[in-house]
């Protein structure tokens, strides 16, 4: 246990998460249903902080990546906290809005953002645009002038480090579809073009490298070559960056192959990334830049769970055995993605011991609609609470209605209690937007 842990085994051997006993949680709202920690968010949230604050002179912000989980409710605690958040698309920047953020403090990511989400931020007066194209730097320039105003933006840059992740979300590589590239002069000229953008006001570079990322000499090498490019910048135009975004990408612990890091982890690596921003703006004499972070998946991941319903159970005998929950990849699609791995627990017997091997599957008609596969668990029966464990990132964020199942409702617990930040679809929802023609009826 340390202090991050949101997750406790209660007397009557219940999983608890943020107080509150996992099996009431799943009486009250049903399942499948996400859980949200709300301490564990702000305590990550506040990690990173607090670093900035303390080893950088406040010369940062914390942009909290919201494609990780993205809902009202998490644009306001991220608000109260006093961080900013990173958008990718018209709907997550709606939802920001709508929630009252502070719109100097989001950033505008996507490779291809649409002209209608560029007006969306602009019309809003939105802190930041990342811009990632030819195309997007005349959009936003062009709207700008449109709306009188000089939009600050940076450049997505790609400085070609490869982080040790799955290859689908590892974004920095040369071959990515990310960013202009340093090594081949791409990010060059697409500085001086938008240095020649007179609605533009190029405050910086932005560079991600991935995702799920536990080598901070990953992070460090990348912000190195991002301030090498800033010299070279200052050198070959006279324009001095005076931002750095470093992306996120901070890994998290989802079994046991991966490390749990402590509040005091995030921090050194954190502090190490500083480090060498400020030795390389000596080495080159350049000003410490405005250090931006986007974290999303070591905000979010570990304060969430999921709880499932355990139904049919599938012994075939000697070769596997799986046990059905009643979600699936429609909650969340990670292992049919990536093959992600989880830590599964029986919510209602917390403490009992593993017995035996199993798969999770979901309900799904498809064969890789698995959850986890070869977990161990105490013998499943139908009728238990399965609880899957740091699915707060990236699986609300990426569930869909596949087969027309209900995506789950999401709720917030703190100190013992819950509340809805997501309610539950019903069966109106799923036909909501579904249109007959005449002449088929
Ligand atoms: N900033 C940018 C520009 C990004 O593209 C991302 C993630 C982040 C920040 C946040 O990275 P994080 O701290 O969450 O690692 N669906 C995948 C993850 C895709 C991440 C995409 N970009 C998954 O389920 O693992």
């Amino acid at each position: 246990m340390n202090e991050r842990d949101t997750l406790k085994v209660n007397n009557k051997g219940h999983l608890e998460i943020g107080g509150m006993d996992a099996v009431e949680i799943a009486k009250i709202y049903g399942t499948p249903v996400y859980v949200f920690d709300e301490a564990h968010i702000r305590n990550m949230m506040r990690v990173y902080k607090h670093t900035i604050e303390k080893f950088y002179k406040s010369n940062g912000l914390v942009v909290y990546a919201s494609k990780a989980f993205s809902c009202m409710a998490v644009y306001a605690i991220a608000q109260s906290e006093g961080i900013g958040v990173d958008v990718v698309s018209g709907g997550e920047l709606y939802t920001a809005i709508k929630a009252g953020f502070d719109s100097s403090k989001i950033y505008m990511h996507g490779n291809n953002k649409l002209p209608h989400e560029l007006k969306l931020a602009i019309d809003n007066k939105i802190g930041t645009i990342v811009l990632d194209s030819y195309r997007e730097v005349d959009m936003v320039d062009e709207l700008a002038q449109q709306n009188g105003i000089i939009q600050n933006v940076l450049i997505r840059i790609n400085p070609g480090v490869e982080a040790h992740t799955h290859e689908f979300i590892q974004t920095a590589r040369t071959d990515s579809k990310f960013g202009f590239s340093v090594s081949d002069g791409a990010a060059q000229s697409i500085t001086e073009y938008v240095l020649s953008k007179k609605n533009l006001r190029l405050r910086g570079f932005h560079c991600h490298i991935g995702s799920q990322i536990f080598e901070t000499q990953s992070f460090i090498i990348a912000a190195r070559k991002v301030m090498d490019f800033i010299a070279i910048i200052k050198k070959e135009t006279g324009f001095e960056s005076d931002t750095l975004n470093i992306g996120g990408g901070f890994g998290i612990w989802y079994n046991d192959e991966d490390p749990k890091l402590k509040l005091s982890d995030y921090e050194n690596c954190l502090k190490s990334l500083i480090n060498a921003v400020k030795e390389k703006a000596q080495e080159h004499g350049l000003n410490e830049p405005f250090l931006v972070i986007e974290p999303g998946r070591s905000i979010i991941g570990e304060a969430g769970i999921t709880l499932y319903t355990v139904g049919a159970i599938k012994d075939i005998k000697g070769i596997k055995k799986y046990v059905a929950v009643d979600g699936g990849m429609f909650d969340n699609p990670r292992y049919a993605l990536y093959q992600s791995k989880y830590t599964v627990m029986l919510a209602n017997r917390a403490s009992e011991p593993c017995t035996e091997k199993v798969s999770v599957a979901g309900k799904c008609c498809e064969s890789g609609d698995l959850i986890a596969v070869d977990v161990s668990l105490p013998k499943a029966e139908s009728g238990d609470i399965m609880a899957v464990l740091s699915t707060g990132a990236y699986n609300y964020s990426m569930a869909s209605n596949y087969n027309r199942n209900f995506i789950p409702a999401a709720i917030l617990v703190k100190d013992g209690k819950a509340e809805y930040i997501v309610k539950p679809q019903t069966y109106d929802d799923i036909i909501r937007n579904d249109v007959v023609p005449e002449y088929l009826k």
